[in-house]
């Protein structure tokens, strides 16, 4: 089942829709996926819904090792986006385009976009994930 978020803009504005620049992978039910596509959707992003069937299925075929993991896994632009990544973290991705698989933000650190818990952030890294397995820091938060 897919639904488009925001899509009432591209519909009032009269023009073609355009196909969304994320598209968000999921299993029903969580919530916090729902607030982190809210977050994107702020920044000015068309971001689409998939609830999976079988999640981890669908992160195995996309490379997503299982140590990286989080709640929902995003295709944006050839690259896997893993997690409460920050959207200014995405775009600068899409500016530099390096070679790897993607951004990851393993687990679901309190903070992070769509993971708001009042005041409370708990500090975390931003992955960029290679295709040989390794990965380095792309940004660190809190
Ligand atoms: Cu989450
Ligand atoms: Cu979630």
């Amino acid at each position: 089942m897919r639904q488009t978020i925001l899509a009432l803009t591209l519909a009032l504005s009269g023009t073609a829709a355009q196909a969304a620049d994320i598209v968000m992978h999921r299993s029903a039910g969580c919530g916090c996926c729902l607030k982190w596509v809210e977050k994107m959707v702020e920044a000015g992003h068309e971001v689409d819904v998939v609830n999976e069937a079988d999640l981890m299925a669908f992160k195995a075929k996309h490379g997503v090792p299982m140590g990286l993991a989080s709640c929902h896994t995003s295709l944006v632009g050839g690259y896997v986006v893993e997690g409460h990544v920050p959207a200014a973290d995405i775009e600068r991705l899409l500016a530099e385009k390096p070679e790897a698989v993607g951004l990851f933000v393993p687990g679901m650190p309190m903070g992070s976009p769509g993971m708001e818990h009042g005041d409370h952030v708990q500090p975390y890294n931003v992955l960029l994930l290679k295709a040989d397995g390794t990965y380095e820091i792309w940004a660190s938060h809190g």
